[in-house]
């Protein structure tokens, strides 16, 4: 089975325990001497996606019944988003976007079945998929609604339906908890954190593994539904670049965000989901744009935790601050996020959340071959920044393996630079990583590694950079600990 994919960690007061099946010593008993597990060849094959004619992605609603139904957290516990969609979506030579004011955004809830005494009103909005290019489909969305629920009580159930009351389209009754309060002594008791998730059968034993454990938050730290592997009309490949090379733009399937927005939903319509983005949620279109599914899609506490963009956002669960960053935008020290990140970093108080907790997409400190030394100019950018506020644990998803580091700062280990953790593949059609930049033979070449959306290359050759001088970085990373998979 695919269990390598999921960290859930357990907190117990001010112990944290990283338990990935079997017992791993936590960071605190280190530094280790790094030590490799082989995944098994076996599982190297592709993942085959969930066709559309899998009952657990059709549309199972009538008329402007929501759907797609998740629950996202806000900055604090008091307050949390509903999101979900109505209406049909559109795809062809000719499509006429909905109206996303003919349908209200309502949620009744309270913390008993009946009555729900509360309401709560928030905006809707539709976005297009477009393409200028002969022969290719254009995609609009159905109706995408999204409510913030505030003056909610800390650890309590709530009870909810969403939709609109006026036209008889609410959706049956669900329910969410709230997040403890934020205190030393108050944590989520669970938390589940995955990344380059995907819709294929290996993404249903993730899932399914998940739900298993009872997690209280979910966190998707990039890579979601790989809508990107196919062409408009529906043609899907394992690997876009080798098939379609002759395509004149990056196309997607904009219908497989609707599917795994309905796989989704018996987990997210119970248990808040936060996302943040990653390079397969770039989905280039018409006139330049960028990331409409994602921001669309998605409710992010962005105004609440001071930021205004979808593509970083900071949110309090009990005692961990939640720091979530964004690698395909600008990191530099003079834009925005980087400004932001310093006052969101200022802002925490430790004595109420004494854990901070980074998440990104693409790893910094990683010792695959793939995707190799290449965010490294957001490491350089950023990396004082969150090692001066003493950040704890950094998640990575991108690199499709697990793998966790010592603590490290500057390649160096260092007992005040977080633990860094790369939380393995969930389950996506593309092939798991599985050789070491160290392995014979296997040392990238630095011109093979630039992203043209990581916003620049910082590793041009393995001497220069941040490991300039540390001769045994060349392809060969001392402060990992466990790398590879665990079984
Ligand atoms: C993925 O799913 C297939 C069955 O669809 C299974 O044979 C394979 O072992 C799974 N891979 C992993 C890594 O779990
Ligand atoms: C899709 O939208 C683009 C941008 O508006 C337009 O140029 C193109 O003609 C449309 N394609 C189709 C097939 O409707
Ligand atoms: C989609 O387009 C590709 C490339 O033009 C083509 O090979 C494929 O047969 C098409 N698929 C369908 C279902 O039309
Ligand atoms: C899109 O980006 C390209 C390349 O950066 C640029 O040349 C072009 O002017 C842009 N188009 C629009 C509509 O912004
Ligand atoms: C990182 O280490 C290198 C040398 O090992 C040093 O030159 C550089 O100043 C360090 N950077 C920071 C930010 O401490
Ligand atoms: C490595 O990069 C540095 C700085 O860009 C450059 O001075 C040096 O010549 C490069 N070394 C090699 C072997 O390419
Ligand atoms: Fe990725």
């Amino acid at each position: 089975m695919k269990s390598s994919m999921i960290i859930i960690i357990f907190i117990f007061l001010n112990l944290l325990a990283v338990v990935v099946r079997g017992e791993i010593p936590t960071t605190l008993e280190g530094p280790f001497v790094p030590v490799t597990v082989p995944l098994d060849d076996r599982f190297r094959g592709h993942a085959i996606d969930l066709p559309a004619t899998d009952y657990r992605v059709q549309r199972r609603v009538n008329g402007f019944e929501p759907e797609q139904i998740s629950v996202s957290l806000s900055a604090s516990y008091d307050s949390v988003w509903i999101s979900w969609i109505t209406g049909e979506f559109q795809i062809g030579y000719d499509i006429k976007p909905l109206e996303p004011k003919s349908v209200g955004s309502i949620v009744r809830f309270g913390r008993l079945r009946f009555p729900m005494y509360r309401e709560a009103m928030g905006s809707s909005l539709v976005y297009n998929q477009l393409y200028a290019f002969e022969g290719l489909q254009n995609y609009t969305s159905g109706i995408i609604h999204h409510v913030r629920l505030t003056g909610l009580k800390s650890d309590t159930l709530y009870y909810y339906r969403c939709g609109d009351p006026s036209i008889r389209a609410m959706s049956e009754i669900h329910f969410f908890r709230t997040m403890p309060i934020s205190n030393p002594r108050s944590y989520p008791k669970r938390i589940a954190i995955v990344g380059d998730l995907g819709l294929t059968y290996n993404t249903t034993s993730t899932i399914n593994h998940l739900i298993s454990n009872n997690p209280n938050l979910v966190l998707l730290i990039g890579d979601v539904t790989y809508a990107n592997l196919y062409l408009t009309n529906g043609t899907g490949s394992d690997c876009y670049s080798c098939s379609f090379s002759d395509t004149p733009i990056h196309e997607t399937y904009q219908p497989r965000w609707d599917y795994w927005g309905r796989f989704m939903q018996p987990l997210v319509s119970k248990v808040p989901i936060m996302a943040i983005e990653g390079n397969h949620e770039i989905e280039e279109q018409a006139e330049n744009q960028t990331f409409a599914a994602y921001s669309s899609r998605f409710a992010f506490p962005s105004e609440e935790s001071g930021s205004s963009s979808t593509f970083y956002y900071s949110f309090n669960a009990g005692g961990i601050h939640f720091i979530m960053l964004g690698a395909y935008i600008s990191y530099s020290k003079s834009g925005d996020q980087y400004k932001w990140l310093e006052r969101d970093l200022a802002n925490v108080d430790r004595s109420v959340t004494p854990w901070l907790v980074a998440t990104w997409h693409p790893p910094w400190y990683n010792t695959y071959k793939a995707h190799y030394r290449e965010a490294e100019c957001m490491m350089v950018e950023m990396e004082e920044l969150l090692y001066s506020y003493k950040v704890d644990i950094v998640f990575n998803g991108h690199v499709h393996a697990y793998e966790r580091s010592n603590q490290v700062y500057n390649y160096t280990l260092d007992p005040c630079g977080p633990v860094y953790i790369m939380v393995g593949d969930g389950g996506n059609r593309e092939k798991m990583a599985i050789s070491h930049a160290d392995e014979p033979g296997h040392c990238p070449k630095p011109s093979t590694i630039p992203d043209q959306y990581l916003g620049g290359f910082c590793a041009f050759n393995f001497t220069s950079g941040p490991a300039k001088g540390k001769e045994w970085y060349i392809c060969s990373m001392v402060m990992a600990p466990e790398s590879g998979h665990v079984q």
